[in-house]
C-alpha cells in the first residue's frame, strides 16, 4: 500500500490499545534482572501517555497486567503490584495537572486493598477531567470481562428485569468494561509476539492490528508515529466492499 501523503490530513485512531510487552526480555539483553525491565517499561509509558495525550487522542487502553500472569513466579509478581502502588502515587499529580482521567479495569478484588485505595483515588482525583481518557488494564482478561458481563445480564434476567430474549450485542456491550467508550482503533502490540493475549476480546473486533519488534522500554514517539501511519494508511471496511466504503456504490442493511 502506498504511503499515505504527508500534505493530506491523516485519519487519527480515535482510541489506542496497547500490549506492552517485552520488558522481561529487554532486561534480559542488558544484563538486568527482569524487575528492571518493567522499572524501564514506565519510562516508555510516561512517554507514550504524554505522546498520545499531545496529538490529540481521546482515548487510550493500556494493558499493565493479565489475568493470566498472576501465575508468574510470586516475587515478579509483587515486585510489578509494589511498582504499581509506586507510580500511582507518584504519577497521578502530573496526570491530574493535564487534565487526564484515569480509570481501571480489570478484577480489583483480586488486588491489595491498599492499592485498590489507590486505583480508587486516582479515578476519583481525575473523573470531572475531559482530557484524553487513559484505562489502565490491571488483574483483566477479555474472557473475565465478558464473563463479568454475563454474569450481570443473568442477574437483572433473574431479578425479571430482562428476558434472556432480550439480549443483544448493545445490552452486553453495555456491561463490559469499556462501555460508553468508542472500541480502540487501533491494537499496538510490542515485543515482537503477533497474538492478543486475551486482551480485550469484544472490543477488539474490528480493530486495527500493528505488531512491532520493539521492546516496550525502548518503544518511543517515533515507534508510535509508525504504528500511527500505518493505521492511517489502513481502509475500514467492517465487511462493506472497497467501492461501498469510497461511497462509488450504495450501502445497504446495517447502516
Ligand atoms: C510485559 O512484559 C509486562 C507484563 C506482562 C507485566 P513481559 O514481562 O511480558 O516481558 P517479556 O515478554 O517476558 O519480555
Ligand atoms: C500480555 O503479555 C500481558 C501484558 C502485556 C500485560 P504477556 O507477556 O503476559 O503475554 P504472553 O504470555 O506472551 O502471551
Ligand atoms: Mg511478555
Amino acid at each position: 500500500m502506498a504511503a499515505p501523503d504527508s500534505n493530506s490530513p491523516q485519519p487519527l485512531p480515535g482510541h489506542i490499545a496497547i500490549i506492552m510487552d517485552g520488558n522481561g526480555r529487554w532486561a534480559e539483553a542488558n544484563g538486568y534482572p527482569r524487575h528492571q525491565g518493567h522499572r524501564a517499561g514506565v519510562k516508555s509509558t510516561r512517554a507514550v501517555v504524554e505522546a498520545v495525550a499531545e496529538k490529540g487522542i481521546k482515548a487510550l487502553t493500556l494493558f499493565a497486567f493479565s489475568s493470566e500472569n498472576w501465575s508468574r513466579p510470586s516475587e515478579e509478581v509483587s515486585s510489578l503490584m509494589s511498582l504499581f502502588f509506586e507510580v500511582l502515587q507518584r504519577e497521578v499529580d502530573a496526570l491530574h495537572e493535564n487534565g487526564i482521567q484515569v480509570r481501571f479495569v480489570g478484577a480489583r478484588n483480586e488486588l491489595s486493598n491498599r492499592l485498590q485505595k489507590r486505583l480508587q483515588a486516582a479515578e476519583e482525583l481525575t473523573a470531572n477531567n475531559d482530557g484524553m481518557q487513559l484505562v489502565l488494564a490491571v488483574a483483566f482478561g477479555g474472557r473475565w470481562d465478558i464473563v463479568q458481563a454475563a454474569c450481570k445480564l443473568a442477574k437483572r434476567v433473574e431479578a425479571g428485569q430482562l428476558t434472556a430474549g432480550d439480549i443483544d450485542e448493545q445490552l452486553l456491550a453495555d456491561e463490559l468494561s469499556l462501555a460508553g467508550m468508542p472500541a480502540p482503533d487501533l491494537l499496538i502490540r510490542t515485543g515482537g509476539e503477533r497474538r492478543i493475549s486475551n486482551f480485550l476480546l469484544w472490543d477488539m473486533a474490528y480493530s486495527e492490528l500493528y505488531f512491532t519488534d520493539r521492546l516496550w522500554p525502548d518503544f518511543n514517539s517515533d515507534d508510535l508515529d509508525l504504528a500511527i501511519n500505518f493505521f492511517a494508511g489502513r481502509e475500514r471496511r467492517f465487511g462493506q466492499t472497497g467501492d461501498q466504503v469510497a461511497g462509488r456504490t450504495e450501502a445497504t442493511a446495517g447502516d
